[in-house]
């Protein structure tokens, strides 16, 4: 049972809660699994998580700086430097497997049809209220720390990479009962509201995604599907009138009217 600096025990959230949480994730491993198989993937894949972790840690360290409670401003920014820190590993980690494959990492299939860890790229801090962001990064991090357990068995062939997710599953267990913690103390009333809302918010922004990822595939097969079925009137009529017309040079006729600087 994790204990909080400040004191506070919280039941239950713990690093094997985080590893049953992502109920999802385990029904897609064969998913993951595909994802992580690949050499070229995986690095596409720790570079894409380098980026999402620098940047949520951004948007922490902003939060650190408009929150007007000063605990959660020590939080925030002991938060925001472990994710501009994993941030980090996962860039050297991805940079260290590109440079080993020779730089070859393939382009074909080698996109992620999967959410990445955090999802603290769709975290708003301008304007929130920190029972809001909190229930929102508590959301997150226990998506986070049960995706993170996932990654960590699908690459045992690798202990580097997986001693990085070791390293930061701790810290995201750390951020999923902090950011509890302190939601129940800033909103003692309405935390389970506030993190059910959280939930809502985020399932409906997979749904936005979902819905126009699948819009995306829609538009080109239908675009290609006019092409297929348009194009080919169209060319077979231009083919006919193309050999009704003489070949070669043709005379141009006389005109008593043509202007010599014309070209007709
Ligand atoms: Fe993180
Ligand atoms: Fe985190």
């Amino acid at each position: 049972m994790p204990v909080l600096p400040t004191g506070i025990v919280v039941p239950g959230l713990t690093m094997a809660t985080a590893a049953r949480s992502a109920r999802m994730d385990r029904v897609l491993r064969p998913v993951h699994r595909w994802v992580w198989s690949d050499a070229g993937r995986r690095v596409r894949k720790l570079l894409v998580f380098a980026d999402v972790e620098t940047d949520g840690g951004r948007d922490i360290l902003r939060a650190a700086e408009v929150t007007s409670d000063p605990l959660l401003r020590r939080l925030y920014l002991a938060h925001a430097i472990d994710e501009l820190h994993h941030g980090a590993l996962f860039r050297q980690r991805g940079a260290e497997l590109l440079r080993a494959s020779g730089g070859r990492a393939s382009t074909v299939f080698n996109g992620n049809p999967l959410p990445g860890g955090h999802g603290l790229d769709d975290v708003s801090i301008e304007g929130e209220a920190d029972a809001r962001l909190l229930a929102f990064l508590h959301v997150a991090e226990k998506s986070a720390a049960g995706r993170f357990a996932i990654y960590r068995e699908l690459v045992a062939d690798d202990p580097t990479t997986r001693a990085i997710f070791d390293e930061i599953m701790r810290d995201e267990v750390f951020h999923m009962n902090y950011t509890y913690t302190q939601l129940t103390r800033i909103s003692p009333r309405s935390y389970r509201r506030q993190v059910w809302l959280a939930r809502v918010s985020r399932l409906w922004n997979r749904v936005v995604r979902l819905a126009a990822g699948v819009g995306a595939l829609m538009g080109a097969a239908i675009l290609m599907l006019l092409y297929f079925v348009l194009m080919p009137p169209f060319a077979w009529l231009a083919r006919r009138a193309g050999k009704r017309e003489p070949q070669g040079w043709a005379p141009v006729s006389a005109r008593a009217d043509a202007r010599p600087t014309s070209q007709y």
